[in-house]
């Protein structure tokens, strides 16, 4: 059990089971997860919940679609959605559905003590209905033109061409959208939440601070046109849970949803050993946080505090809003490709990539966020593996030709306790989901780890006489200042911490650690701690969603062609451009020329190449030649060759070693 004086639940909304988890679904689990994360950093003792929101109208519509009853419908999505979920790395401590006996209680106990306190009533009220299919239609299943501007095909509750909002009744020339039969007028009584009860508590609850300014005013808009009383119930044939005392009446869907928070709590409570009702005592002091999109605020801000405070349960500590996801400055869309699913994506990228991205745009409020594809290809590269990484890779190399041990001195202390500063800063804007700051100030951080490094140039210390000592300084203030962000960075690349873990040989990183010192301490082999994302990659990605690669057809040219290799799999070699800074004949082999190659920031290496058929040692001093970096070392009879320089042609006199134009340099990544 954690020591921490706080405790919260943490909740995402529920995704409903009819559908895959797309990108506008994913910003939204990512802030969460990224918020969970960091809460549990720093100790707190914080369950992060989550299901399947399984009833109502369009999942019952969608399994007779498939033509397979509603349970299989909603396993099968909640297979794919916790698979998804879990590729995406939010780790929930429970993913639930809401289709469960715990939710059925709960939602049962909920109405129960609203209805014995007076808060539910009954009243007959006159629906659409559709003849041949046999059930009353819910305002989007009735489509026909619009009563004011007269455009077809409107849905029942507002034009997309003029905005109009109507009811259904007053569509021109109505029909159900399920059977295109004139629906009939019939009348129907149903159960009716009474929100104008709870005007007083809701003024105070949003004067409370609990919502965010502007999420607070947009539900105070809602309070002064007059709060209505709200239908909890649907007729048969409906998805959902039969109301007690009501043959044939269902909870609608948006009843029993928020409910499933507490749900999934109640089964993630019985199966760990835990105390569940401390978390919905209107006396304890535990939180509950609510993260939504700005679309259901009305829900979470409105109905959802009534009834828990008409069932004598606790209101949530916050709401926690945010906007909708547009990709390149336009709606996701589907022709366009970019309406992209969390399968998609993860066909072609790496879900880091996008954690980051997010993070690094992210803002508290309701604003909409702009998935630009260049610029997140620009940002994910330059940010991480050009800032963040690169500090490890450009020294890491160092130590280990060191002895492989960080230094027991700093050569710079102040660069380090600049770092470790900031711990308090960014921790209070992690706390407070300004998460694009938080990574703009551990960027900043490591721009000045960079600096220092360009500036030190162990790269050159490193080939003179006696420097040992101060190349392992510096090394040992930029690897500290590496572990100190990587602690920052933790809650939105977990990933990535784990394998600088594993580098560093240290236990997984907690909040507070970045104020600790690595030194005296054996580090391991560094290995490259993410790819570079490459734009081929998101071009793939685009072409995939909008439908143009069917898997067939993939599967057909893989048959066909086993030479092929994916994006991935080229973006796997480490291209550098290198400078043959000395060659020398090997004695013994007729073939080989030993190079002794500068690739810039990844320092000297030696590669022992089948080229002296062709070339004398002095032609290729100082040539630029393209390099494979990352190939694996290879032990030959005259030493260990480390990597390999590229030439075209079939050897002996026709060969030809491959070089860049004028203007590279050593170290330049051939891409
Ligand atoms: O809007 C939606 O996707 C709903 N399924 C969210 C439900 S959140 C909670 F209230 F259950
Ligand atoms: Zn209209």
């Amino acid at each position: 059990m954690p020591d921490s004086t706080r405790r919260m639940l943490v909740t995402s909304a529920l995704p409903y089971a009819n559908g895959p988890v797309h990108l506008g679904h994913l910003l939204e689990y990512i802030q969460t997860d990224i918020w969970v994360r960091f809460q549990k950093m720093r100790n707190t003792d914080c369950v992060y919940v989550c299901a399947d929101d399984a009833h109502g109208t369009a999942i019952m519509l969608k399994a007779e679609e498939h033509g397979i009853t509603p349970e299989d419908q909603i396993a099968r999505v909640r297979a794919d959605h916790e698979r998804d979920f879990a590729d995406f790395l939010i780790a929930f401590d429970e993913y639930y559905t809401t289709h469960s006996e715990e939710n059925r209680e709960l939602a049962e106990v909920i109405y129960t003590r609203n209805r014995d306190s007076g808060y539910i009533s009954q009243k007959t009220i006159t629906q659409l209905y559709d003849p041949q299919r046999g059930m009353f239609l819910a305002d989007r299943f009735v489509q026909g033109s619009c009563p004011k501007c007269g455009a077809e095909d409107q849905y029942g509750d507002n034009c997309e061409a003029c905005g109009a909002t109507y009811t259904p009744g007053e569509l021109i020339n109505p029909r159900s959208a399920l059977s295109g039969a004139p629906p009939e007028e019939r009348e129907t009584t149903q159960l009716f939440f009474d929100l104008p009860q709870f005007e007083g508590m809701l003024r105070d609850w949003l004067a409370s601070g609990a919502i965010r300014e502007s999420v607070a005013n947009k539900l105070g808009e809602w309070l002064e046109e007059g709060l209505q009383p709200w239908d909890i119930s649907r007729e048969a044939p409906y998805f959902g849970f039969e109301i007690p005392g009501w043959p044939n009446k269902y909870f609608y869907v948006w009843m029993d949803a928020p409910v499933g928070y507490m749900a999934a709590l109640k089964h993630y409570c019985d199966r760990v050993g835990r105390d569940f009702a401390p978390y919905w005592d209107p006396d304890s002091d535990y939180e509950v946080h609510h993260f939504i999109g700005k679309d259901i605020i009305n829900f979470h801000g409105l109905f959802w505090p009534a009834m828990l405070d008409g069932a004598n349960f606790r209101k949530p500590t916050a709401l926690h809003a945010h906007g909708f996801v547009t990709v390149n400055g336009a709606k996701m869309s589907k022709s366009r490709g970019t309406f992209i699913t969390a399968r998609h994506y993860l066909e072609h990228l790496d879900p880091e990539y996008l954690r980051y991205y997010f993070a690094a745009k992210m803002v508290p409020g309701v604003e909409d966020f702009d998935l630009n594809l260049d610029d997140f290809v620009q940002r994910v590269n330059s940010d991480l593996v050009g800032k963040v990484i690169n500090i490890a890779s450009r020294t890491a190399n160092f130590i280990r030709k060191g002895g492989g041990s960080l230094g027991s001195e700093l050569d710079n202390p102040a660069l380090v306790d600049e770092a470790r500063n900031a711990a308090d800063e960014i921790a209070e804007l992690y706390e407070t989901r300004e998460f694009g700051k938080a990574m703009r100030t551990i960027m900043a951080l490591a721009d000045q780890a960079n600096a220092y490094i360009n500036e030190r140039e162990p790269w050159k210390l490193a080939k003179e006489e006696g420097r040992e000592d101060k190349v392992r300084a510096i090394c040992t203030t930029a690897l500290n200042i590496f572990r100190i962000l990587v602690v920052y960075l933790k809650p939105v690349l977990p990933v990535l911490a784990e394998k600088s873990e594993k580098f560093l040989a240290i236990d997984p990183l907690q909040w507070g650690d970045e104020q600790t010192l690595l030194l005296d301490h054996a580090i391991n082999k560094f290995k490259p701690l993410m790819q570079r994302v490459g734009s081929e990659q998101v071009e793939a990605l685009l072409q995939a969603s909008a439908g143009t690669t069917h898997e067939a057809e993939d599967n057909a040219v893989t048959e066909e062609d086993g030479n092929q290799i994916t994006i991935d799999d080229f973006a796997q070699l480490d291209l550098r451009v290198a400078r043959i800074a000395h060659a020398q004949s090997v004695e013994g082999a007729d073939k080989l020329l030993q190079l002794t190659l500068d690739v810039g920031e990844l320092g000297e290496r030696t590669v022992f190449a089948g080229i002296k058929t062709r070339y004398a040692p002095e032609e290729l001093q100082d040539r630029l030649v393209a390099y494979v970096a990352n190939l694996k070392p290879r032990k030959m009879k005259f030493g260990t060759s480390e990597g390999m320089v590229l030439a075209a042609g079939p050897g002996g006199d026709d060969l030809h070693v491959l070089s860049p134009d004028n203007g590279a340099r050593p170290g330049m990544r051939i891409q």
